[in-house]
Formats: C-alpha cells, structure tokens, sequence
C-alpha cells in the first residue's frame, strides 16, 4: 500500500548526517539499523509482517523481534509458548526475545530456537518492570545479581553460537536511580560474547512514565565496545535521528511509537537512508491499514481471535480522527472481517491525518511504582551466581 508523505527532501548519496546505515550484530547484517521493540501481545506474526510490508524494499528493512517467550515455557512445550512462536512467510530473518532467569532454561531454550525454528537473532529480556515479574527477580530486577545475570549470557550465547546466532540483552537503566545496574551490565554482557545491548532509558521504577534518559544511552556507548542500541520515546523517524546523533547509539529500538501507526517504519527505513519522509495517511489509507491489519492477524489465527486480538489497536490507529464514539465502540468489539469492513465504511476516507498527533506519545504511559517489587533480601548480595530463581511456563507479561 503506498501512503502518502510531506515532500521527501533525500539527500543524494545516503546520510550526510554520519548516520549509521546497517547494524551488524555478529555475522548478521540488518541494512537499516532499526529494531521494533518486542512488545507482549502486540509484536506476533502478523503485526511483524505489517511492519515489514511498510519499511519496503526501497530504504531496507530492519529487525522485527517476536514477544516474549519464556525459557521454561519452551523447554517444556506449553501450548500457549509454543502458539506463540509463529513466523509470517515475509519474515527471513527470524528474531525471538526469550525471557529466564535460570541459565539451564536459557541454554536449552536458545538451543531449541537455534535448532528447530531457524531463529536468526535471540534478544534476552531483562528489562520487564511487571511486579509480577520483577517480584521473582526477573525481568528488570535481575541484572542487579551480576553473577547470575553473566551465567544467564553465556548459556544463551554458548547455546546459540554453534548455529551462529547472535544474542543481544535488552535491559534499563537499573531497579531505581540508587540502583543503576546498566553500565555493569553492558560490560558484563560484552564479557560474555553479547552481540549488542539495548538499553531503555528508565529504571524499572519508572516504568514508562516521564522521559526517556538518552544521557543513559550515551554514557554506555562510552562503556562498552560493543554496538548500543537506544530505545525510549522515539515517536517519529526524526527522534531517532536525533537519538543516534545525542547517543553515538549504533541503533534504534522503537515500540509505542509505531502503535497504530506501522507506516513509521517506512519514515525510519528513509531517515537511515538519508531522506526526511512523514508519512501523513488519510483517514481511507488508515482504513486500508486496519483492513490488513486484521485480515493479517485473521490468517495467522483465525478469524474469530484474529479480530479479538485487532481490536486493542482500534484506538491507536484513530487517535486524533474525528471518527465518532459509537463507531469507536463498535469497531472495538468488532468479530469478523464483515464487520469490520461494515463499520470501515462508515469513516470519511477523506480526512487527512490528525498533524497534531505527530511526535506525541502513545501508549502505556503512567506513573512511577511506590517501589520496586523485589525477592525478599534482593538487594543484599549483588552476585546470585547458583541462585535458583522459579520461572513460570506460562509468564506472558513483556515489558
Ligand atoms: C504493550 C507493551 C509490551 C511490551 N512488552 C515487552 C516485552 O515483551 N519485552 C521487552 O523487552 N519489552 C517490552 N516492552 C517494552 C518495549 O520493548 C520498550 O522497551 C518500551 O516500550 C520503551 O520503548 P518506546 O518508548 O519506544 O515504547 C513492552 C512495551 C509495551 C508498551
């Protein structure tokens, strides 16, 4: 689908602005250094495969990563882990976040990725701020045992190595601000053979509220070696630029941004490239977006949960359109690709996209947590070398 844009002044000859242009995480070259985030119960197969079509071919592609599975959910094949890792036809280079906090459960599970669903790239979550994650020392929580955090990289990248695949973390900036953890946790990663890290810019205690601290990003693009990728309030192509330009990052990881709005893959895939591109869709190129959106998720799960699953994405790709409450109640609930395209009808396909929406967040946003939610007696030791930690099957939180 080709979407509409403001004037595209490409600059000839690709960046001028020093830009990276490629991201290279061990022998795989990704040709834009751009990653979409993975996001529980929104980066599935179909959601990938959107993303993808709109980066196109022209500027290149990017990295679009699965959501989290978890270690043990694999190793012992539950049903709901395994329904999740789904691959589209379009997606050749396969990327899975895997979460753990046990390094046997890691190793296996990375050996399983590696072996039997040819994933191409292993991101490891430690950044997920969920009390119910965070309270078992996972997610966020557990870089803060350094021991225990390098045990988990090295069986993820032992695991995956033989296949040659790289293992990128993905973490914050620490539990709170008396608690950073993200500088040793970038040497510790680049000890253990970790291809790049990412680093959000907040500490689990904020969660998403406030800003993003891009000084974070910068301070660890002077700490480690390896590349750094920067993630946090990216909302257009242009705040990535500025990020990369701030940071030294060697790329981005964009979430809420591209939230009812897919098409910012195609402005990022340009701005790497050297081009300045606002995708401005009308209410009818919207419309088509949903369409396939939804038809997207139908293919992958059927009709019935494919149109449950679209209709938490009915509000972003509205947001700031005039399109009354009732239609926006009723495509909220909306149960078969009849339906849909019944209520789609009744949108304005003239309207022109809502300028003002531009650059603002979307999203979970909130408040900050009164306190971090942590094992009892976490903050005593800094190590956790041997430390058992139990691990659901069937976590599903993310981020
Ligand atoms: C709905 C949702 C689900 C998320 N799930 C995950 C996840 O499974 N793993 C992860 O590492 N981060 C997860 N995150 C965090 C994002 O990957 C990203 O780090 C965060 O949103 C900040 O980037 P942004 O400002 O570009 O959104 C999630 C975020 C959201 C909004």
């Amino acid at each position: 689908m080709t979407l509409p844009t403001t004037s595209a002044d490409t600059r000839p000859g690709g960046t001028l602005r020093g830009l990276p242009t490629e991201l290279r995480l061990g022998s795989l070259t990704v040709d834009t250094p751009v990653v979409l985030a993975p996001m529980a119960g929104i980066t599935n197969a179909a959601f990938r495969r959107l993303c993808l079509e709109q980066a196109g071919s022209a500027h290149g592609s990017g990295l679009y990563v699965c959501e989290m599975i978890t270690s043990r959910g694999l190793v012992e094949r539950d049903p709901t882990t395994l329904k999740m890792l789904v691959f589209d036809e379009a997606e050749t280079t396969r990327s899975v976040q895997l979460y753990g906090t046990d390094p046997v459960y890691v190793g296996k599970a990375a050996e399983i990725l590696c072996a039997e669903y040819g994933v191409r790239h292993l991101d490891l979550n430690f950044g997920c701020p969920v009390p119910k994650i965070t309270r078992k020392g996972g997610g966020g929580a557990l870089p803060w045992k350094r021991g225990l955090l390098a045990e988990i990289l090295e069986a993820a990248v032992d695991a995956a190595t033989p296949y040659d695949v790289p293992v990128t973390m993905k973490t914050r900036k620490g539990l709170d601000e008396d608690h950073l953890t993200y500088l040793d946790a970038g040497r510790i990663a680049q000890e253990a053979g970790v291809a790049a890290i990412a680093l959000h810019g907040r500490t689990v205690e904020q969660a998403y509220s406030g800003q993003a601290d891009w000084d974070s990003i910068g301070e660890l693009v002077d700490h480690v070696d390896i590349p750094v990728l920067g993630n946090g309030d990216i909302w257009e192509a242009a705040d990535a630029v500025r990020m990369v330009e701030q940071t030294g990052a060697a790329g981005v990881v964009v979430g809420r941004g591209c939230l009812g709005r897919p098409w910012l893959f195609r402005d990022l895939a340009a701005a790497f490239a050297g081009a300045e591109v606002t995708t401005l869709p009308t209410l009818g190129d919207v419309k088509g977006m949903m369409r396939r959106h939804a038809e997207l998720l139908s293919q992958h799960m059927g009709e019935e949960r494919g149109c449950t699953e679209f209709r938490k994405h009915v509000s972003w790709y509205l947001k700031g359109f005039r399109a009354g409450g009732t239609l926006r109640h009723q495509l909220a609930l909306v149960d078969s690709l009849a339906a849909l395209d019944r209520l789609l009808a009744e949108l304005d396909p003239a309207e022109p996209f809502p300028v003002a929406e531009l650059g603002t967040p979307r999203g979970r946003q909130g408040t900050p947590r009164k306190k971090v939610a942590l094992p009892d007696g976490w903050l005593d030791d800094t190590d956790g070398r041997g430390q058992h930690l139990r691990e659901d099957a069937s976590e599903t939180s993310g981020g």
